[in-house]
């Protein structure tokens, strides 16, 4: 048996991403609502707890709540913004809604010595994030770390076992969160780190197994993209030729798409593989559409079409296999039912019907990009596949911004070739998160050989992530942008101007739509 962490979610944006500090820990985690917190302790090697924020106030009537015996789980706990009010509410402490709130970066000072602090830096900085702070600490509690607006920056009760943090430890604004971590999970709840990828995939295999039960068969959509390929590699583990891939040839793929996803699926998985050749399909329904959110729509749907014609062809196909990660599903929908705001609708999360008919098998959604990469190298996917850049579900669509014509998305589709060959030519490509091009859209005038054009004008899109959440952009040497730059004008007809994009996100997207 693994050891294991609970994290108790109070409805935090970051409870996923503290799920995911623990993996990075070798350490098992398991996320539970705050009802199944103390059934869930039972009958495990349980290590320690976690409660996390949450946007409500702990004081509040309806708060989330759980029951106070969990504190007598008799392991360490830690809690985190709304979890550290939760534990000062429930032990007699006192929180109130404090003068000013504290957002965004915040310089912490640790007051005196505790295991959670070792090795961190007695002045440092964490991400805040809270308006309510604790006024009163329950008995037995010592201040442990301060900031300027809040005193109670840290506290703990080193008989008892319990820390509580007003900052996120788990966000990468805080300098030193993942040190605490480690340190809460290695020094006050003693795990040594047996939990490895390894168990990950071995757990997200049976997982599928389960799900699709013994005659169950899985249709599932393969970009040719990482994710995709590797939710490919899980079913095809878990339900062997119970799992039909369906490779949909769009008419929107890069360059050289088709024939990597037939060659590394062919040659290193016995995967039950079909293509699709939906090309005219796809550019009739796209004809004259040019509003992003109604191409995304439009694109969805076509696919979520040609997954249920292919379903069909099989007895018991009520499955549909996706390559969801857990970024897609905070940007396009709102998170816990909340208000947060639709930025896209990524294709495999927005675009769904309500009468679909089949149940989605989607093993990666709690999962990061990087962590998904990982998972391809222990499954035997070829590096060429594991390591490419992310491209998106509706493919070249969303990089044409106006109609996406077949002359059009040929153009593209040549300039980001160029590109994706420029950058890696030279490894420009080596820790840059996406690197392509984009027809803007603009047209401008030119002269070419004593002759005056009027074309498109191409970007060049190279942002450097960490998650795809946010991104900064890169700027690459002058030599491969000279390089792209006469490249896409003498091979891309139609283009005759070519300019770099240095937007962040935010206040950008990575795609243009
Ligand atoms: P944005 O443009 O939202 O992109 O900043 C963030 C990351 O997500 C990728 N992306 C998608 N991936 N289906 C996907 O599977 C989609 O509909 C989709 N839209 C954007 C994008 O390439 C970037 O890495």
């Amino acid at each position: 048996m693994h050891e294991r962490i609970l994290i108790v979610d109070f409805g935090s944006q970051y409870t996923q991403l503290i799920a995911r500090r623990v993996r990075e820990h070798q350490v098992f985690s398991e996320v539970v609502p705050p009802h199944k917190a103390l059934a869930s302790c039972q009958g495990v090697d349980l290590k320690g707890i976690i409660l996390s924020g949450g946007p409500a106030s702990a004081y509040a009537a309806g708060a989330p709540t759980l029951p106070v015996e969990i504190l007598q789980a008799g392991v360490p706990i830690l809690g985190i913004c709304y979890g550290m009010q939760w534990i000062c509410e429930n032990l007699g402490g006192k929180v109130v809604p404090g003068k000013s709130r504290e957002y965004g970066f915040t310089r912490l000072v640790v007051d005196g010595q505790s295991p959670l602090f070792e090795g961190v830096a007695a002045d440092t900085v964490v991400w805040m994030s809270h308006g309510d702070h604790v006024e009163k600490l329950p008995a037995g509690f010592t201040n442990l770390a301060h900031s300027a607006d809040c005193p109670e920056g840290a506290i703990g009760h080193a008989e008892a076992q319990i820390y509580a943090l007003q900052f996120h430890p788990e966000v990468g604004h805080t300098q030193e969160g993942e040190r605490m971590l480690e340190n809460f999970l290695k020094k006050i709840c003693a795990c040594h780190g047996d939990w490895t990828p390894r168990d990950l995939a071995e757990e997200l295999i049976e997982r599928v197994r389960e799900q699709v039960g013994e005659h169950g068969e899985i249709v599932l959509g393969l970009s040719g993209g990482v994710d995709s390929s590797v939710v490919g590699a899980i079913c095809q583990r878990a339900v062997g030729k119970r799992c039909h891939a369906i490779f949909v040839d769009n008419g929107l793929l890069r360059a050289g798409e088709r024939d990597l996803v037939d060659a590394a699926f062919r040659q290193h998985f016995e995967l039950d593989l079909t293509t699709i050749d939906a090309e005219q399909r796809f550019l009739n329904k796209l004809a004259g559409v040019t509003d992003p959110e109604t191409k995304r729509k439009v694109i969805g749907y076509e696919f979520v079409e040609i997954f249920r014609e292919q379903a069909q062809r099989f007895q018991n196909a009520n499955f549909l296999g996706q390559g969801t990660l857990y970024p897609d599903v905070i940007e396009s929908v709102a998170a816990h039912g909340g208000p947060t705001a639709v930025i896209k609708s990524h294709h495999n999360v927005g675009g769904l019907p309500d009468d679909l008919e089949m149940e989605l098998v989607e093993p990666l959604r709690l999962l990061f990009k990087d962590e998904v990469r990982e998972l391809g190298r222990i499954l035997g996917l070829p590096e060429a596949m594991v390591a490419r850049q992310p491209f998106p579900g509706p493919g070249l669509a969303v990089r044409c911004v106006g109609e996406c014509t077949p002359k059009r998305i040929q153009m593209l589709r040549e300039a980001d070739r160029v590109v994706r060959e420029e950058f890696e030519a030279r490894e420009e490509h080596l820790g840059v998160w996406q690197y392509f091009a984009v027809l803007t859209g603009a047209q401008s005038v030119g002269v070419m050989g004593d002759q005056r054009t009027y074309e498109e004008a191409c970007a060049i899109r190279a942002v450097q992530s960490n998650d795809g959440m946010t991104a900064d952009w890169v700027y690459p040497s002058r030599d491969c942008l000279q390089a792209i730059s006469t490249r896409i004008i003498n091979s891309a007809p139609g283009i005759n101007r070519v300019v770099l994009d240095i937007t962040s996100k935010p206040p950008g997207t990575i795609e243009w739509e």
